[in-house]
């Protein structure tokens, strides 16, 4: 499947966190039906994979310690499954769950990356796992409550959610001065990518023939790697510069780099 990137790009800009669903608005027929083909049909890598469940999601997340993660009504679920033999499944799983997120959000339907406190056993008693593979991360999916509950507030303010940190801080490489407009706008939709703890793990570096992504902190890694957040900036990266009009192909490159988007010439 070709990545919709105006489509993707405007859900960037639209996409929040939610964790909190409104149990009398499910999820009509044509939303299931539309994201589960994006399920199936956004699969660029062959060791990750996406599924819909839209029974027991309540299980899924019920029983969760503490509040950061809580989630509340969700009516389905989906799960990131990666094949724990691939060298590079965290960063393929980030890319490829971010495209069903962002397909989700297109749709009006809102989500939550959920890495750390879900029952993976019971994910893999609903779908089928092979002894190779992992459920990495879930998703609800859902229609959020219209206004943030006082305890999603605090979750919200617990990632300091909406911060960012500048591209200043985070990028070297081609001065600010000679980047094309792709890599502005590229660079910007990168910066947005939703990560675990909102901790922002990536830099950049800026090439003449291309942009690499690389793991910026050493910092301690809540169970949930923080390849699979470089993971999700990749998508958003390379759905912005598609937008731009300028297409590309990653290589998957070692720690602490994490890949490199090379434009076609
Ligand atoms: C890989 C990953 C794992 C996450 N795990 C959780 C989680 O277990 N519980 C939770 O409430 N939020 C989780 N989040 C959501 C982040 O806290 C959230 O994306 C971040 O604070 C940025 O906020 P935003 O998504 O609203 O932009 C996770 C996000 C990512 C990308």
């Amino acid at each position: 499947m070709d990545i919709p990137s105006s489509r993707w790009h405007l859900a960037i800009e639209k996409r929040r966190s939610r964790r909190h669903f409104d149990p009398n608005l499910p999820i009509g027929r044509a939303a299931l039906a539309a994201l589960d083909m994006v399920c199936n049909q956004f699969a660029p890598f062959p060791h990750a994979r996406s599924r819909l469940v839209t029974e027991s999601a309540k299980s899924v997340f019920k029983g969760i310690i503490g509040s950061y993660g809580k989630i509340k009504d969700a009516p389905a679920f989906i799960a990131f499954i990666g094949n724990m033999d691939a060298p590079f499944v965290q960063e393929e799983v980030g890319y490829t769950g971010e495209g069903i997120i962002l397909e989700a959000t297109a749709l009006g339907l809102n989500t939550c990356w959920v890495g750390g406190f879900f029952r993976p056993e019971i994910v893999a008693s609903l779908i089928e796992v092979s002894s190779k593979e992992r459920v990495l991360a879930i998703t609800p999916v859902g229609y959020a409550q219209e206004s943030e509950s006082w305890e999603e507030k605090l979750m919200t303010d617990f990632g300091r959610s909406r911060n960012r940190l500048p591209l200043s801080k985070l990028v070297r490489g081609l001065p600010r001065e000679r980047w094309p407009d792709w890599v502005n706008v590229s660079l910007e939709a990168a910066r947005l990518a939703p990560s675990a703890t909102n901790r922002q793990p990536w830099s950049f570096d800026v090439q003449d023939d291309g942009i690499t992504i690389l793991v910026r902190t050493m910092r301690p890694g809540f169970n949930v790697s923080k390849r699979l957040d470089c993971g999700i900036a990749m998508l958003h990266l390379e759905v912005a510069a598609i937008d731009c009009g300028c297409k590309g192909e990653w290589e998957f490159l070692p720690s602490p780099q994490v890949a490199k988007f090379k434009i076609r010439s």
